[in-house]
């Protein structure tokens, strides 16, 4: 049994503690998911905060949601192709409910976990508070003006009517969640727990909680807290405690400290990634009034100089991706399962980190990434006072940063997965002597609330003059880009600690090829756009570059071959709504992602398996469908074996081997139609095999759910792949067939995708084109469990259904 016990500078005695532990049946916090019932409006509306509103006309809807993914795209919309060309404007939100009678005496709270953005929130009338940040997550209290015992009515303006604000895509609306939090009058505060771990190594470690805990009238007398220790099986773990006594004032809030030694603790990983959690409680006369979990890791981790980046000793290189918040044809609207299929994608390629681009994440990004062990940046702004986008944050800046900023270290300090802090991307001010007050400022901001992590920002200007870099705030120096300068930064930076925080922007169209594959200019400055076409696809053979990048293959032999370079985080892991380079309209989204915007992997994924995962790799491309006698460029990217053969029709075409620092093999061949068949071997034996054969007319469809099961909980998710195939079950890498979905029973279409960044049509209806061959519907579940049927069906196509199981 691990205690750590700390009362007022006196130690507690194991069997007070257990004789406490038995009083918090009651329950002494309640936190309940407030998103269900919200009726909502498009549009102004006048005296919408009042509470006489008749507001029984408005769609009723659940949250999270975001209204702008529900609109047309069109090239006028105010947030420009850049910013997803979806529409914006002004929503208003209203939940009417009932307090019960006995909390009185309680403290209530309404929690948001985002919503984009400049909020204003009011209760029965009352105006609670502004938030203009459209990430970060906050809370009003609502105590005073409740009826408790009867009828209350929260309403929500959203204004995103004053656009371009954002550089990508944001959304529109309560997009995160919403929670209902009642606590006794003494009672931890908001992200009121901060665990930190010292000395860490495998036979031990230091656990320290620190607690900031609301004391009703400041009235100290039989209160203490107490911390317990349990591991992922739910055991209670031994260990030693030592107390200190508390700090702050008699009044208000008070803090309170903890610590403890663990014996052998089992360290959390990118690998394993083994999770704590320490469950706080605040007792009073024997009676628990509060208790609070707060899940950690233990770990420890290094940047250096020299030797790059190491996790509990062992050197490893952070092998990241960047990525922006929406979830697809989802829009912003955060889903548990939707964040989890990306991030298991990702693990899937080898990939160990996870960038949040450019602002405070959902709270369950980073839940996921403590569960599935990646390597956070967790990033505050896009920039600081000065714009980027004409009504971007920093119109907000100058008085919300500090609140905003602190708001999100408190929020995510705990996390172990979260290891670098961004305070900054691309700020202009880069160049700027105001660099020298504000990099300060928020470093100061960041450090008074957390040591334990570097701080950095992601500099588009990485050189000398750099004032960002000059004012000595930031730890780690982080470049976006200059992949061609890596090799000389000790001579501009001796001594000093790297980190990649954006590399690459390749630009791909999934499915799309155009030859010679090899047509790539090794960094000038200008753009290296040899495929971009009308119809807006760019070549999907990772050979486009935009002026300030490098294509997949360029960054990641520099990065490997350095120590000194700790990590990168590659510009996207998946395709994103907006910034549609190198196209503007008639494209409405990214071209940037190893994966594109429905989660259909590019080619390029597949180096990235082959180079950083273990398993054994070998994956060919192009397709297999063209004019007779045209050349055609093949590649492979393979592991684990010293050769990969080629066969054309059977004959071989030739062997070939990577040499030196080659990422991927190619053959030049003439087409026929056939089968082209690789076999990829080592030390004679054959590893693996893969065919493609030329496909006929598109005949069927085929329906795969990457899972057959979900839960009957309104928010699970089942993600279907539809494969356009001909007669023999080959999938028509041309085919754009218009697929129609009916779903019956206890589920509904999210949404639906192809990962076109040129398509136009609803994300939110119940068809979809193919794009080269394939679509996505993803199928939600209803509250009532029960069989889904999903039914495809197409002109002249033999269609398919699948039944998914909601329990
Ligand atoms: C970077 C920027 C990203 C994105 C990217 C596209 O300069 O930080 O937000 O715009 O370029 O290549």
């Amino acid at each position: 049994m691990s205690i750590f016990p700390n009362i007022r500078g006196k130690a507690l005695l194991l069997m007070a503690l257990m004789a406490g532990s038995q009083a918090f049946a009651q329950q002494p916090r309640q936190k309940l998911d407030f998103d269900k019932g919200w009726h909502f409006n498009l549009g102004a509306v006048e005296g919408g905060e009042k509470p006489s509103l008749n507001d029984s006309k408005w769609r009723t809807l659940n949250l999270p949601h975001d209204w702008s993914i529900e609109g047309k795209f069109a090239k006028d919309n105010p947030a420009t192709p850049e910013g997803g060309a979806l529409p914006g404007g002004i929503g208003w939100y209203r939940k009417t409910f009932t307090v019960p009678a006995a909390s009185k005496g309680k403290l209530v709270y309404i929690d948001f976990d985002g919503v984009y953005q400049k909020s204003d929130v009011w209760v029965n009338g009352h105006h609670l508070g502004f938030r203009p940040n459209g990430y970060i997550s906050f809370r009003y209290e609502l105590t005073p003006y409740l009826n408790f015992g009867g009828k209350n009515t929260i309403a929500v303006k959203v204004d995103n009517s004053v656009q371009p604000n954002s550089r990508w895509y944001s959304g529109s609306g309560i997009y995160r969640h919403v929670w209902l939090e009642t606590t006794n009058k003494t009672a931890i505060n908001e992200w009121g727990t901060y665990v930190t771990t010292t000395d860490v190594s495998e036979a031990s470690a230091y656990i320290n909680i620190n607690t900031s805990v609301k004391v009703a009238d400041g009235d100290l007398s039989g209160i203490s807290v107490t911390t317990t220790i349990y591991n992922a099986d739910g055991k209670s773990v031994a260990a030693g405690g030592s107390i200190h006594a508390q700090t702050g004032s008699k009044t208000g809030d008070i803090e309170f400290s903890n610590h403890g030694k663990l014996n052998h603790p089992i360290l959390w990983s990118v690998d394993n990634p083994y999770l704590y959690k320490a469950v706080t409680r605040v007792i009073k006369n024997k009676v628990v009034l509060d208790e609070y979990t707060t899940p950690f890791g233990i770990r420890y981790f290094d940047f250096d100089a020299d030797k790059g980046f190491s996790l509990n000793g062992k050197a490893m290189k952070i092998l990241g991706v960047c990525d922006h918040h929406d979830l697809g044809s989802l829009g912003a609207v955060v889903n548990t399962r939707a964040l989890e299929r990306q991030l298991q994608m990702l693990k899937e390629m080898g990939c160990n980190g996870i960038r949040t681009s450019h602002n405070p994440p959902a709270p369950e990004l980073l839940d996921l990434c403590d569960k599935m062990g990646f390597i956070v940046m967790d990033e505050a702004f896009d920039c600081w006072e000065w714009k980027k986008a004409t009504y971007d944050y920093h119109l907000f800046f100058k008085e919300w940063h500090k609140r905003d900023l602190e708001d999100q270290i408190k929020r995510d300090r705990n996390h172990p997965s979260v290891m670098i802090w961004s305070i900054g991307n691309e700020i202009p001010q880069q160049g700027d002597t105001s660099a020298y007050r504000i990099a300060p400022e928020l470093a100061g901001i960041v450090h008074s609330l957390d040591k334990t992590r570097p701080i950095t920002t992601a500099n588009d200007r990485p050189d000398t003059t750099n004032k960002i870099v000059k004012s000595g705030a930031i730890d780690l120096i982080g470049y976006n880009y200059h992949e061609y300068d890596y090799a000389k930064f000790h001579d501009r930076y001796p001594g000093k600690k790297f980190i990649a925080t954006e590399t690459t922007s390749g630009l791909e169209t999934r499915g799309y090829y155009e030859m010679p594959s090899d047509s790539i200019r090794v960094w000038p400055t200008s753009w290296d756009k040899p495929f971009v076409r009308e119809g807006n696809n760019v070549s999907a053979y990772d050979n486009t570059r935009p002026p300030w990048g490098s294509t997949h293959e360029m960054t990641w032999k520099i990065m490997k071959k350095y120590d000194f370079l700790s990590g990168m985080y590659i510009w996207t892991g998946f395709d994103y709504l907006g910034e549609p380079t190198p196209y503007s309209w008639p494209s409405r989204s990214s071209y940037f992602g190893i994966i594109d915007l429905a989660g259909f992997p590019k080619d390029v994924y597949y180096m990235y398996q082959s180079e950083w995962t273990k398993k054994d790799v070998l994956h060919i491309f192009p397709h297999w469908n063209w004019q007779p006698g045209k050349m055609i460029d093949i590649w492979a990217y393979y592991n684990n074996a010293d050769e990969v053969e080629l066969y054309l029709n059977g004959k071989s075409v030739g062997i070939k081997k990577k040499t030196g620092d080659d990422l991927h093999v190619m053959w030049r061949l003439k087409f026929e139609p056939g089968t082209l068949k690789a076999v990829s071997r080592k030390n004679g034996k054959v590893v693996l095999t893969r065919e493609i054969h030329t496909a006929g007319a598109p005949a069927k469809i085929q329906l795969i759910a990457d899972r057959s099961s979900i839960k009957a909980d309104g928010k699970d998710l089942s993600f279907v792949t539809v494969k356009i195939m001909d007669k023999d079950g080959n999938v028509v890498p041309d085919a754009d067939n218009k697929v129609n979905f009916k779903i019956t029973g206890e589920g509904f279409i999210a949404g639906v995708d192809n990962g076109d960044p040129v398509n136009h049509d609803s994300f939110k209806v119940n068809y979809r084109k193919a794009f080269h061959g394939l679509a996505l519907a993803i199928v939600q579940a209803k509250e009532k469990a029960g069989n889904i049927t999903l039914t495809a069906s197409a002109d002249g196509l033999n269609g398919a259904s699948l039944v998914i199981k909601s329990k």
